[in-house]
């Protein structure tokens, strides 16, 4: 499959199989997630809730699952010898623009987790109708350590599981440890948000633009990172 991957792609420029396969899957997706976000603007809450959940669900399936098979293996970690362009231009330009995109995906991962949780906490139906919930909305510090302590103990067995069976690694416990660190700032962050925003429907079409709009930006960054490693600067890899 590695070796599949690594075969010329389809889009006839430098890039691999597998880059390629990425880059249209991160076009149809962002197209998905466009058309869900201009249904709910235009009230059809029923074709956006499934658009999103679906889309969602779909997403976070193939880049987990892609890139735990390409061990994350974009050019990036690669080095230099992927880029074929200067060393001021990898530094100052390819570098920057690749550090916001990988920062972009880890918020955009966590942003589909949580809008698809909010987008059943904030629903109702209304005479058959689905809409958001405009009432406000607020867990309590106590619920939100209860569940934050459930899913830690959830994962520490896992953990534990997985060392009795495939062996300790330190490198699988920093894996470990930093997604429990995510988690414990995705939870303190949820603090100030039900704050700001205690409107449940507020909240939903605040943080959903959010997300979009961090999508869209995600697409752009993503498509000027594949332009300059495949089509302008292509280096020893591509
Ligand atoms: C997963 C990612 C999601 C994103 C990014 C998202 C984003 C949005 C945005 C931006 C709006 C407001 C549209 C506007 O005024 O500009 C909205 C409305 C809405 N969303 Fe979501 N949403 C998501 C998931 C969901 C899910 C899973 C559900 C249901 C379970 C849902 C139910 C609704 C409803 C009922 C509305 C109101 C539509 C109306 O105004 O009639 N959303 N969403």
């Amino acid at each position: 499959m590695l070796e599949w991957l690594k075969q010329p792609g389809f889009f006839g420029t430098h890039a691999t199989l597998g880059a390629d396969v990425s880059q249209l899957m991160a076009t149809l997706f962002t197209g998905l997630f466009v058309i869900g976000w201009l249904q709910a603007r235009r009230r059809k809450a029923d074709s956006h809730h499934w658009l999103m959940l679906g889309g969602m669900a779909a997403m976070l399936a193939f880049f987990t699952s892609y890139y735990l098979f390409r061990q994350l293996g974009i050019l990036a970690v690669e080095g230099k010898e992927g880029f074929g362009g200067s060393q001021a231009l990898y530094d100052r330009v390819f570098i920057p623009l690749l550090t916001v995109h990988i920062i972009l995906v880890i918020i955009g991962l966590v942003m589909a987790f949580y809008m698809i949780v909010l987008g059943f906490r904030s629903q109702t139906f209304l005479e058959g109708r689905r809409m958001l919930k405009n009432e406000t909305m607020v867990l309590s510090r106590r619920r939100i350590l209860a569940v934050f302590g459930g899913l830690t103990g959830l994962i520490a067995l896992w953990v534990a599981y997985r060392f009795a069976t495939a062996g300790f690694s330190v490198r699988k416990l920093e894996v470990y440890l930093s997604l429990l660190f995510l988690l414990a700032i995705v939870f303190s962050v949820e603090l100030v948000i039900q704050r700001l925003w205690p409107n449940v429907e507020r909240r939903h079409r605040v943080l959903g633009r959010f997300t979009m709009v961090i999508y869209c930006v995600l697409f752009v960054t993503g498509s000027v990172t594949y332009t300059m490693l495949y089509i302008l600067y292509p280096g020893k890899i591509g």
